[in-house]
């Protein structure tokens, strides 16, 4: 049985990946480290914890000692890594969290595998990185995998760094690397600081919805069901040392996308036309900003045969549909009492 460390499989798109590879893959054994964190919880997992196929570890991947001891202790013969630090405005309040867990936890792992693995025959280290590090698009253009790296926030210059650190381990070890770099992912189980489920949580208590800066900025939407098979595909056929973009070819600006938002919240929850979009408000903009965020997915497409199967409204729907029906999850992650709400329940 092949044995595979999915890292940060409680948070939003680690969940989705791990639910996919323990439900797709009985041949394998999945084993989940994650140090949930604020942003990490066990209920986004709850489906599949009892399945024989699948471990939770729970840990540090900043703890050098405790990585090498579970490498050597489980013998893993490959490592999807998606452990990190997530928001961009939190790594502009406190960027040091960001250093340690996304450029030392990344280091933590390739090292250990590096020393364990001796032998990289059959192996495989997938680092799942963001499309943040390209920088910033005017109206025109795409980011393609030769785009020059020019991130702008601690966040994205973590996971620059960190992505410098893989490719550096397969040009000096001849590592077995892949990395790929996705776009604003959507959709069930993502934490309501980032933009959409904030909106969403907002509009269901009626709290003001904060645009930064002029709503302008762009950003490209990809469903999460679809990253994790853009994933799965690539962990699969994808070849070392190379980097694959996922995109979902869906541009929307701020402003559009919370309006359209607005107003399929305003349907569900059978609202008066036009009475969310009253709570809309302009805030002071995010400090260095990025302008505009969009894929060339070409390659993907082109040499393993992904590209995006959910249709926007669809997956949009769905999404709105999933955090009304969960108001319980939200309530308790807002809160910050998960754990203990989780214990209750499940334990
Ligand atoms: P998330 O914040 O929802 O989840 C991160 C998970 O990592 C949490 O479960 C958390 O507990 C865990 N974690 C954090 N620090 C840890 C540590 N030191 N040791 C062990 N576990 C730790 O993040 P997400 O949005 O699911 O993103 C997952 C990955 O995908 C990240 O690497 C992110 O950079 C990348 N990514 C995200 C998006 C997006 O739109 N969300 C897009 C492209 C790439
Ligand atoms: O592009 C991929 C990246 O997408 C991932 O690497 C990050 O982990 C993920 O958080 C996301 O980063 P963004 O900064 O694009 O996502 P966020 O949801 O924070 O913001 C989306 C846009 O909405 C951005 O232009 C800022 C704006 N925004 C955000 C929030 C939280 C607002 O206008 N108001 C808000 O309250």
């Amino acid at each position: 049985m092949k044995k595979i460390l999915i890292t940060g499989g409680a948070g939003f798109i680690g969940s989705h990946l791990v639910r996919l590879f323990v439900n797709k893959y009985p041949e394998y054994h999945i084993f989940n480290l994650d140090k949930l964190t604020y942003a990490g919880n066990l209920f986004n997992l709850s489906d599949v914890e009892n399945k024989d196929n699948y471990s939770f570890i729970k840990g540090d991947i900043v703890d050098e000692k405790f990585i090498t001891e579970i490498f050597e202790k489980h013998q893993f013969d490959a490592v999807i890594h998606l452990a990190a630090e997530s928001h961009v405005d939190r790594s502009i309040t406190g960027p040091m969290e960001f250093i340690y867990t996304n450029i030392v936890g990344t280091a933590n792992l390739l090292n250990a595998a590096r020393l364990i693995w001796k032998d990289f025959e059959g192996k495989r280290f997938y680092h799942v990185s963001t499309d943040e590090v390209y920088g910033s698009l005017g109206d025109e253009g795409l980011f393609t995998e030769n785009t020059p790296y020019d991130p702008h926030s601690p966040y994205s210059a973590s996971k620059a760094s960190s992505d410098h650190i893989v490719r550096a381990y397969y040009y000096t070890y001849g590592f077995p690397v892949v990395i790929s770099n996705c776009s604003n992912n959507y959709g069930p189980n993502q934490f309501p600081e980032k933009l959409l489920p904030l909106m969403i949580n907002n509009i269901l208590n009626k709290k003001p919805l904060p645009i930064y800066g002029k709503g302008e900025n762009v950003r490209d939407w990809l469903y999460v069901v679809d990253h994790a098979e853009a994933i799965d595909q690539i962990f699969h056929k994808g070849t070392s040392g190379e980097t694959y973009n996922i995109g979902g070819n869906n541009e929307w600006t701020n402003i559009d996308l919370v309006k359209k938002l607005c107003q399929m919240m305003d349907e569900k929850l059978g609202r008066e036309t036009g009475e969310s979009e009253k709570l809309l408000t302009y805030v002071t903009d995010r400090a260095g900003h990025d302008l505009r965020y969009a894929i060339d997915a070409s390659k993907i497409k082109k040499e393993i045969g992904w590209e995006p199967t959910i249709v926007f409204d669809e997956g949009f729907s769905k999404t709105i549909d999933w955090y009304l029906e969960n108001k319980e999850w939200l309530e308790n992650v807002v809160s910050g009492d998960y754990q203990e709400y989780y214990e209750k329940q499940y334990k």
